[in-house]
């Protein structure tokens, strides 16, 4: 028996547990829609909604790398924690050896709820947590570890501020009362102190934890720093405050830092590196591109690298120059493309084949750069340049070129910001 046709007016007296679709769909729209068939056969719209899908309220993003035996009972958690919220789960995982993103798609398998990103040939953990963010079209999104140390029980609370429009941002923080770093030693502790101070250079508004990797914020933040996040190293949440164009109204929730899980921290010497990447990127990224810095930087250290192999190689040869000389500038230059992959381009590393084919595309870069190099000194010391005027500009030239074609060739086709 057909039921009376609701098609020009959706049914809106169901009971609202969650916002119905019928209710932000113009019914207009829904009639020239792939669902008019249906609706016709005398269907309300409201009936066409099942539980499954009600709108997405919260996405939770949690970036992984190795963290196999964590991401089931993250999910657990979650589930837990966010009883009578419609949420989502979106893991994105950077090609982990460990097997993460199979895991994490066996838990999707069961749950609709869940999602996996597998990012190939990419490294990052801010770069990661955009590419979740930007992979939901949810109202509120939250960004959590995949180790357990975040505590997932204060997304209700965030939700919650951020839904009563008290706030833009809401962000898990260990340095408001209430909150705490758990069992960190004395050194982690005082690096992180620095690096919130250092943080604070590009803050113009108070935050106590701008450090953290636990938050929750509206749309529309996110839209507004999308394109203008530098997406380097760790700091996300500091990239986003630091890129927004306006004054957010932020709350920090307390938490207390948990101990791992399962896995290892992925913090280490090269992720310092890129968090002062990061720094320079928000400071002077306008006017020269960090990486460029970075590779300056390194660049300078194969000078000293350069003098020690050269001055060993004269002792061994007997002082035979030339050979000691070819010694260290390809020393120099192993040295160089060894440092850059790891510091400058963590993000893209070159790893097995990969890193020999590197080296060999850097050396004949290097090797063209050299040229070009004295060239350039020669040309301007022959049109009375002042010498030590005329080699800074060979070495600059020199630089730039080694950057520009090296960025390209050894580290990957796409431009690097
Ligand atoms: N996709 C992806 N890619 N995820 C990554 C990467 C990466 O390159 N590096 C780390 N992760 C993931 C980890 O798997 C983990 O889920 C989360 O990011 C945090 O990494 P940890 O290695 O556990 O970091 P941590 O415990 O040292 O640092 C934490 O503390 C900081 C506060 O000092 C993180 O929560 C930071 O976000 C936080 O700012
Ligand atoms: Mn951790």
């Amino acid at each position: 028996m057909k039921r009376q046709a609701h098609h020009s007016k959706p049914d809106l007296n169901r009971p609202q547990a969650s916002l119905s679709v019928a209710a932000v769909v113009e019914p207009a729209a829904l009639q020239k829609s792939k669902f008019g068939p249906e609706l016709d056969s005398g269907l309300a719209v409201g009936e066409l909604v099942d539980d499954a899908a009600l709108p997405i309220e919260l996405c939770v993003v949690v970036p992984t790398y190795n963290e196999r035996d964590n991401v089931d009972e993250v999910f657990m958690r979650l589930k837990r924690a966010l009883r009578g919220i419609a949420f989502e789960v979106v893991f994105v995982d950077d090609d982990s050896a460990d097997g993460t993103a199979d895991r994490v798609r066996r838990i999707a398998l069961g749950d609709r709820r869940v999602r996996c990103i597998q990012r190939l040939g990419r490294r990052g953990l801010a770069s990661a947590c955009v590419e979740g963010m930007l992979a939901t079209p949810a109202p509120f999104i939250a960004v959590m570890d995949g180790d357990l140390q975040h505590d997932e029980a204060c997304l209700p609370r965030m939700l919650e501020l951020l839904k009563r429009d008290e706030a833009d941002l809401a962000i898990g923080s260990r340095y408001v009362a209430g909150g705490g770093i758990g069992d960190w030693d004395s050194k982690r502790a005082s690096l992180s102190r620095l690096a919130t101070r250092l943080a604070h250079l590009l803050l113009k508004q108070e935050v106590s934890d701008p450090m953290s990797g636990f938050f929750m914020l509206r749309r529309p933040v996110l839209e507004s720093t999308m394109r203008k996040l530098s997406a380097l190293g760790f700091k996300i949440l500091l990239d986003t405050i630091a890129s927004s164009p306006r004054k957010l109204r932020i709350v920090e929730v307390p938490f207390t830092f948990r101990t791992r899980w399962s896995g290892e921290s992925k913090l280490d010497t090269a992720a310092l590196w890129e968090f002062g990447m990061l720094l320079a990127d928000k400071l002077v990224g306008r006017y020269v591109p960090v990486r460029f810095l970075s590779f300056i930087a390194i660049g300078t250290t194969g000078v000293f690298v350069h003098l020690a192999i050269l001055t060993t190689a004269m002792y061994v040869s007997h002082g035979w120059f030339t050979v000691a000389q070819s010694v260290a500038t390809a020393g120099a230059m192993v040295f160089n493309f060894w440092l850059n992959n790891l510091m400058t381009y963590r993000d893209r590393q070159l790893r097995g084949r990969a890193w020999f084919r590197g080296l060999l595309t850097f050396s004949l870069a290097c090797s063209v750069g050299a040229l070009s190099n004295v060239g350039v000194a020669a040309f301007l010391f022959a049109n009375k340049t002042q010498w030590v005027a005329a080699a800074l500009a060979g070495v600059l030239v020199g630089a730039v070129w080694n950057y520009a074609i090296t960025q390209i060739y050894t580290w990957g086709k796409a431009p690097a910001r």
